[in-house]
C-alpha cells in the first residue's frame, strides 16, 4: 500500500476576472451572510472593495474582519471566531495574502469545533471541517488558497504553529492574477521566492509523488522565467499570470508533498523575529540545498534547464555549487540581498532557532533528517 498517493485540491477558477465570481460562488455554497476576512493593506489596494461589489451584486449580506497581522496571531483567530458567531455568518471568504487566508481557515475550524486554535497544532488534529471557505489570493506566493496548511503565530511562546489538515483545504480558490498587480517590487520578490521554495521543497520531499513532481517542476520553470519580468513590469498581466500559475502549481505540489527544512527554519525565525515569511525562506534556500545535497542532489540537478545552468561534465560537488549559485544569483537579481544578520539575528540566537526548527512539522518531510547541530550549522552559514 505504500505506493499509493493522495492528491487533495479545492475547486479552482484560474484567470483574470476570477475574483468577480466571489458573489456567485458564495451563493452557490449557500451563503446568507458572508464573513469576509482581509487585512488593511489589501483593503487599501482596493481588492476587498472589489469583492464586496461582487457580493452586493449577488444580493448577499456580509461582515468584514480585517484585524489580521502580517504573521497572523492566535488571539486574532479567536477574536475573528467570536465575530463570526456574533455576526451569524455562514460562509467564510478570505481575500489577501497568506495571513488573512490562514486566519480565515483557523477561524472556521475554531467555530465548528469550539476549541482554542492552538489545540489544532500538528498533523490531522482537526475533527470537523469549518464552514464553506472561498479564498482569493492577492499575492503569488503562499498558495494558502489551495493548501492543507495554516500557519499562525503563538506570540506568548514566540513561535509559529503549523496546522496541517485536509479540513483546512478551501472549498473554492478564485485565483486571479489581477490583484497581484498592486504588489510592490519587494513583496512580489519575497512572495515569489516563497512559491519557488514551495516547489523546491516539494520536489525533494520524502512524501512526493509523480503528481506533485509534475506541479513542482512546472512551478520552478515559470517562476524562474517570469518573476523578474513581473517585478520589472508590475502591471504586465501576462507576466503576473505566469507567476500566479507558477505559485498555484507550487501550492498544489507542496500541499500534497509537504515542505522541508527551509520552511521549518523560516518558521522559527518568523516566530522569534516576526519577519516576512518569503524573505526568511529566500535567505535560507541555497544553504539548505547544500545540506540536502547528499540525499537529494540528483533531484535538484534535474532543474538545471529551468534554472538556466548547464551541469555537463561537472562533479557532484561542482553541480551543487552551480545550483546554489543559480538560486543565490536569482534572489539578488530580484532585489533580496540581505543576510540573516542584517535582520537582527545573532549567533547567540541560533541554538534556540535550531531547537524550534527540528520540531517543526515541515521538517518531517525533508529528505535528510537533521540533528539540532546540523541545523545550527545551516543557520550559521546563512548568517
Ligand atoms: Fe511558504
Amino acid at each position: 500500500m505504500e505506493n499509493l498517493r493522495k492528491f487533495v485540491a479545492p475547486e479552482i477558477v484560474f484567470g483574470p476576472g476570477a475574483l468577480q465570481l466571489a458573489g456567485r460562488y458564495a451563493r452557490n455554497l449557500g451563503a446568507n451572510r458572508v464573513f469576509l476576512v482581509s487585512d488593511p493593506g489589501v483593503v487599501h489596494a482596493g481588492w476587498t472593495e472589489a469583492v464586496v461589489r461582487s457580493l452586493d451584486a449577488a444580493d448577499l449580506k456580509w461582515a468584514l474582519f480585517t484585524e489580521v497581522s502580517p504573521n497572523p496571531r492566535a488571539e486574532e483567530v479567536m477574536a475573528g471566531a467570536d465575530r463570526y458567531d456574533q455576526e451569524a455568518c455562514d460562509v467564510i471568504l478570505a481575500v489577501g495574502g497568506g495571513s488573512p487566508m490562514d486566519c480565515a481557515k483557523a477561524i472556521g475550524i475554531v467555530h465548528t469545533n469550539h476549541r482554542h486554535v492552538l489545540e489544532f497544532e500538528g498533523v490531522d488534529r482537526v475533527d470537523d471541517p469549518g464552514p464553506p471557505l472561498i479564498c482569493i489570493p492577492t499575492t503569488a506566493g503562499t498558495s494558502s488558497d489551495v493548501s492543507q496548511f495554516a500557519i499562525l503565530s503563538n506570540r506568548f511562546e514566540k513561535r509559529k504553529i503549523a496546522i496541517l489538515s485536509k479540513s483546512v483545504v478551501p472549498d473554492v480558490a478564485l485565483v486571479d492574477p489581477e490583484p497581484t498587480t498592486t504588489m510592490d517590487a519587494y513583496l512580489t520578490a519575497c512572495t515569489g521566492m516563497d512559491a519557488l521554495v514551495h516547489a523546491l521543497e516539494a520536489l525533494v520531499s520524502n512524501a512526493g509523488s509523480e503528481l506533485t513532481d509534475l506541479h513542482a517542476r512546472e512551478a520552478v520553470r515559470r517562476i524562474f522565467r517570469y518573476l523578474p519580468e513581473a517585478i520589472e513590469h508590475p502591471r504586465d498581466i501576462a507576466a503576473r499570470q505566469q507567476v500566479m500559475f507558477g505559485s498555484l502549481a507550487a501550492g498544489l505540489a507542496f500541499s500534497n508533498a509537504g515542505l522541508g527544512a527551509v520552511h521549518a527554519m523560516a518558521h522559527s525565525i518568523g516566530g522569534l523575529f516576526d519577519l516576512p515569511h518569503g524573505e526568511c525562506n529566500s535567505l535560507l534556500i541555497d544553504h539548505v540545498v547544500r545540506f540536502n545535497w547528499p540525499q537529494a542532489g540528483h533531484r535538484y540537478a534535474t532543474l538545471a534547464d529551468s534554472l538556466g545552468v548547464s551541469l555537463e561534465g561537472l562533479s557532484s560537488g561542482a553541480t551543487c555549487e552551480t545550483i546554489m549559485e543559480a538560486l543565490s544569483r536569482f534572489r539578488h537579481r530580484i532585489g533580496i540581498t540581505a543576510r540573516l544578520r542584517d535582520r537582527g539575528i545573532r549567533r547567540k540566537d541560533i541554538p534556540q532557532l535550531a531547537r524550534l526548527a527540528v520540531d517543526d512539522p515541515c521538517m518531517a518531510t525533508n529528505p535528510v533528517a537533521p540533528t539540532t547541530n546540523d541545523i545550527e550549522t545551516v543557520y550559521a552559514q546563512a548568517l
